[in-house]
């Protein structure tokens, strides 16, 4: 429920914009006050009639109404809301937030809020992807603006692809998790891990792998942003520092254990790197000489240490809440289970990673939340919304469990 909750939304120019009314019946059944701000743009696709009959409240569309002015100020608009939604958010107003622009009410309002800020962007494939779009983007999380969508799908201009605004019922989602995560692990801390590791065979080549951060650098943005002391210890990723989080970075999945245990004692500790399974016995001091090609090195590997199953075995540093995380291609659960003992974490988020559910490349994914007392199969989600669900599931939990024990009884040494 949303009980109680004032929502600044902001209409921009978009045919989606018909969608945002539906969007404004669901928040008001659930308890919100909705107060509607819409663009000259926004006004060419929806009316303000039509937003007033829905969300009650009178609609603010011009910077400088005095009427309006005189009632309420923008500043005092952008602050009388304990969450501001921008939907449709199209290349426009992303493009003004992003680079500070304020010429007229939306902007402006967007600008002086001090509050949370959800953009359910809706735009032609071509400007999603437009590399300027890609850096507004980027620049806005780095920011701690929240994304719902875009959905993949024929859009109105006839093409096909990402800038379908979410539907309304993933945007009622997006700000419920939102009100249902904020401050709800304050005084909790919490470590992740994200990335690669590397492991150098001398002093320019490496084993590595292809992660690219980007879940586990969602968690533990989610984890701040609902207010836990966030440690991230992520290795090499091309992603920015999440917001609000202590991140360190490192190489090895050596260096990554030392940094975890510097990092305890915490309650909650989500592995979501991928780890390099094996390292080099021994790194050469110097780049290893191609010669004449006649001789290629044989390399030697040992076993890594397993981060995640070392968290979990800690003794009476043991975080109250381990997870992991497993890509399976076949028997899922059977597999998440054999995992869940062979490591003694609390719970293993499986992904299915099968060619036939395109989660590799693809933004989405299926997970399956396995854990001693059962199996929790989740929708399709984005890695941003995964997060947002497994903050939400750690909250309750701690919330409900006793605080001196650990959540599996016995896996604690
Ligand atoms: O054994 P596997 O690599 O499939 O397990 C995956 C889970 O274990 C992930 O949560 C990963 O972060 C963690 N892991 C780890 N240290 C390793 C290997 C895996 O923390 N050396």
């Amino acid at each position: 429920m949303l009980s109680g909750r004032r929502i600044l939304l902001v209409v921009a120019g978009g045919i989606a914009a018909y969608k945002t009314l539906e969007l404004i019946r669901r928040l008001r059944e659930r308890g919100a006050s909705v107060r509607a701000l819409l663009t000259p743009a926004g006004a060419q696709f929806v009316t303000p009639l039509s937003l007033a009959a829905l969300s009650g409240d009178k609609v603010y569309s011009e910077l400088f109404d005095l009427n309006d002015e005189a009632e309420m100020g923008h500043i005092q608009l952008s602050r009388d809301a304990d969450l501001v939604v921008v939907a449709p958010a199209t290349a426009d107003i992303m493009a003004k937030l992003a680079t500070g622009r304020a010429d007229d009410l939306a902007s402006t309002a967007l600008l002086a809020t001090d509050k949370p800020v959800l953009m359910a962007p809706a735009m032609n494939v071509r400007m999603w992807e437009h590399p300027a779009t890609r850096s507004n983007l980027e620049t806005l999380k780095r920011r701690a603006t929240r994304f719902v969508g875009p959905n993949q799908g024929d859009m109105a201009c006839g093409e096909y692809g990402y800038g379908r605004m979410a539907e309304p019922a993933e945007i009622l989602a997006a700000i419920e998790a939102q009100f249902h995560a904020a401050g709800r692990l304050t005084g909790r801390r919490a470590l992740v891990t994200s990335g690669p590791t590397f492991e150098a065979l001398d002093p320019v080549r490496f084993l590595g792998n292809r992660s690219s951060g980007r879940q586990g650098h969602a968690v533990a943005a989610a984890l701040a942003a609902a207010g836990a002391e966030t440690t991230l210890v992520t290795g090499p990723v091309a992603l920015p520092d999440p917001p609000g989080v202590a991140t360190l970075h490192v190489e090895t999945a050596e260096e990554m254990l030392a940094a975890c245990r510097e990092a305890l004692p915490v309650e909650i500790a989500v592995c979501a790197a991928a780890v390099a399974d094996w390292r080099p016995v021994r790194t050469a001091e110097q780049k290893l000489k191609k010669g004449d090609g006649s001789q290629i090195p044989e390399i030697a590997l040992q076993p890594n240490p397993d981060i995640l199953a070392s968290l979990s075995r800690s003794g009476p540093q043991r975080p109250r809440l381990v997870v992991g995380f497993a890509a399976e291609t076949e028997k899922l659960v059977d597999h998440a289970r054999a995992k869940l003992t062979a490591k003694g974490c609390d719970w293993i988020l499986a992904n299915d990673v099968s060619p036939a559910s395109g989660t590799f490349g693809g933004d989405e994914t299926t997970i399956h939340l396995v854990e001693a007392a059962g199996v929790e199969a989740w929708p399709r989600l984005r890695k941003q919304a995964v997060a947002d669900r497994l903050v939400q599931r750690i909250a309750e939990t701690l919330d409900a469990s006793p605080t001196s024990k650990t959540l599996s009884e016995g896996v604690a040494e």
